[in-house]
């Protein structure tokens, strides 16, 4: 059985229940968040984004969830898709409260509701979702497959779900000039602007410690995923999983 080390990389201390320890750190960065993370990737995380809701646009999904939707960044992106409805769901309520916000501010709460909820235990019923999609999630979760099994759970079958997340780029020179950016400049950006100091070195430690490309994958489908496939995109910087229930 293929080992998430990333479970065990929690941000403030070694003891204690990673799920609260994630919440309280994005609490503490939740009003920078959204600067940091346009500032940090250059944008490009949008254009990943973009691609993960191209590759979900022939499912013609109609009731969506956005799972680890923190200020709901990705399901904004999924509005081209004209869906009837879309759920976000986040455990920081200081992540979803900027979120609220954002929905208020642009007029899409009407389509976009953000809520407090678990990805490890989904309060919807089975078979709900057309879509699910999670972006930056799935490495913060505290039990990865009763994650995955609570996704596949709400998901009707034969729709998708799609997993963005950061992986390691393996060829030289992008290999080591990401480990120089997301070992050392990164956390001090992060350091500055954010001013927990911890959540950005804990960024790098969790992508370090997650399992990514077959190793995901083969998690996907030991839960009960089909039709598995990984898009890397930007060098390997991060990858796009795309599945079926
Ligand atoms: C890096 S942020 C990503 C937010 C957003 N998806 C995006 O693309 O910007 C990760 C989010 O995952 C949330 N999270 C972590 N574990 C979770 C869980 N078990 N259930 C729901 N949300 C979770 C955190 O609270 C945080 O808001």
């Amino acid at each position: 059985m293929i080992e998430n080390k990333a479970e065990l990389v929690k941000p403030y201390s070694d003891s204690g229940s990673k799920k609260e320890q994630i919440a309280e750190m994005f609490d503490n960065i939740s009003e920078r968040y959204d600067l940091l993370n346009h500032l940090l990737s250059l944008n490009i995380d949008k254009l990943w984004r973009r691609k993960a809701v191209r590759l979900i646009k022939p499912y013609n999904p109609s009731i969506m969830l956005d799972v680890a939707t923190g200020t709901g960044d990705f399901a904004v992106e999924l509005m081209p898709l004209n869906p009837k409805e879309i759920r976000g769901i986040d455990i920081s309520a200081g992540m979803l409260e900027v979120g609220k916000a954002k929905m208020r501010r642009r007029k899409l709460s009407d389509t976009i509701t953000l809520e407090l909820g678990d990805a490890e235990n989904i309060g919807y019923n089975d078979n709900y979702f057309e879509g699910v999609t999670v972006a930056f999630g799935v490495r913060n979760f505290e039990d990865l497959r009763k994650g995955l099994s609570e996704i596949l759970r709400v998901l009707k079958p034969r729709y998708p779900v799609v997993v963005l997340e950061f992986s390691k780029p393996r060829s030289f020179p992008w290999k080591q000039l990401y480990n120089f950016y997301f070992s050392f400049v990164l956390p001090l950006i992060g350091k500055t602007v954010s001013k927990d100091a911890r959540a950005y070195t804990y960024l790098p430690e969790s992508v370090k410690a997650f399992p990514e490309g077959k190793d995901f994958i083969s998690i996907l489908q030991e839960v009960g995923f089909k039709k598995v496939t990984e898009y890397r995109v930007t060098f390997g910087i991060a990858t796009i999983y795309l599945a079926e229930k």
